[in-house]
């Protein structure tokens, strides 16, 4: 049994879930600095949705006193960089919620610590466990739709009831390095890199007229050189007045890949052995955020002493390329290199 220990209770909420689901890990203990946070939203407490799992304020505590073999990290994205140095340390395997940190040195931290460390660190891009996203990565690989040409991935969302609930108080996504690119953008970037590769320049614009009180701009679109002379794009917004989406266009010399993470299927076109195109459905389970799956394959990577499927340095280059993004615009459209 992997004894997990979990720190902060929103989206590790949905992590105790993903790991409770596996046979042969055990949700042992949690901690959130909010007290009332121990309790999910229809007020049953952790103890009682996972049984036995215990409850701290201080994971240094939880640490101190339980006999846990791995951590998940979802706290706020400024504290990553403390508490992976911390728990890695501490002789853990973690995985940590992306984006890994705000800032390249926080991240290049991290990735120095896991390097030293004999334990296993993976960063949480769950985009890589999508159905949808996954699907298209397989069939990109077989070559399906020949050589890529031209790539694209948004991130449309739209925070303002995040950021109306949170109104008046100290809120850690208001944070300047906490913009809607690197904070949720993120996702749209890693997915690029994840299935067509390495981001080697960017320029970028960007507007603020939605969520005009932000101390950031809230729509971004940027574009990218990829190694191997492939163009890429990002659109991010968090000010969208329309359905979460993460819909992503992978354009080939053969065939075009039409995907996202909220449907059941995924479209593709590709040339037959006669020239002619076709289209094909191909359908998928709708699961956007796959904790069960990311755990699974954190689990694996501990038990089988694997490679690490998405180690520090994958997180650390993701959000090089979101503030290099942030950067080319708040210079107007400059391109900056990675
Ligand atoms: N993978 C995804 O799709 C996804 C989605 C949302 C958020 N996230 C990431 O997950 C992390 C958490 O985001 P969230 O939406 O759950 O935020 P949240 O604000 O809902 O939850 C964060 C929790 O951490 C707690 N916390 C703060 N400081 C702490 C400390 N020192 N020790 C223990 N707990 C502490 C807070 O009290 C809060 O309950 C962030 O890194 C965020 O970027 C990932």
């Amino acid at each position: 049994m992997l004894k997990v220990g979990f720190i902060g209770l929103g989206m590790g909420r949905a992590h105790m879930k993903g790991a409770a689901a596996h046979a042969d890990a055990k949700v042992v203990a949690c901690c959130d600095i909010v007290e009332e946070r121990r309790k999910n939203k229809d007020g049953v407490d952790v103890a009682e949705e996972f049984p036995g799992c215990a409850f701290y304020t201080d994971y240094k505590e939880m640490i101190a006193k339980e006999e846990l073999d791995a951590v998940v990290i979802a706290s706020p994205d400024q504290l990553h960089r403390e508490m992976c140095e911390y728990c890695l340390n501490a002789g853990l395997h973690v995985l940590c919620e992306k984006p890994l940190a705000l800032t390249e040195e926080d991240c290049l931290a991290i990735v120095a610590a896991a390097e030293k460390s004999d334990k296993k660190f993976m960063v949480g891009q769950i985009c890589r466990y999508t159905p949808g996203f996954v699907g298209a990565k397989k069939l990109i690989k077989e070559g399906r739709i020949g050589e890529l040409t031209f790539v694209e991935s948004e991130y449309a969302h739209d925070y303002d009831h995040m950021f109306k609930a949170n109104a008046g108080k100290e809120y850690w996504r208001n944070d300047p390095l906490r913009n809607g690119v690197v904070g949720g953008g993120c996702h749209a970037i890693d997915l690029l890199r994840w299935i067509a590769g390495d981001i080697e320049e960017v320029c970028a614009l960007s507007v603020k007229k939605t969520l005009t009180y932000l101390p950031y701009d809230d729509t971004h679109v940027g574009i990218m050189k990829i190694k191997g002379g492939i163009i890429g794009k990002v659109f991010v917004s968090i000010s969208c007045k329309r359905n979460y989406t993460m819909r992503s266009v992978f354009y080939g010399t053969k065939g075009t890949i039409i995907t996202d993470n909220t449907s059941d299927h995924f479209t593709l076109f590709y040339t037959d052995d006669e020239g002619k195109l076709q289209t094909e459905t191909v359908p998928v389970d709708i699961n956007n955020h796959n904790a069960t799956g990311e755990f699974a394959d954190f689990y694996k990577t501990i038990a089988e002493d694997l490679p690490v499927s998405t180690p520090a340095i994958e997180g650390c280059k993701t959000v090089q390329a979101a503030l290099a993004i942030v950067k080319s615009a708040e210079l107007g459209g400059v391109p900056v290199k990675l």
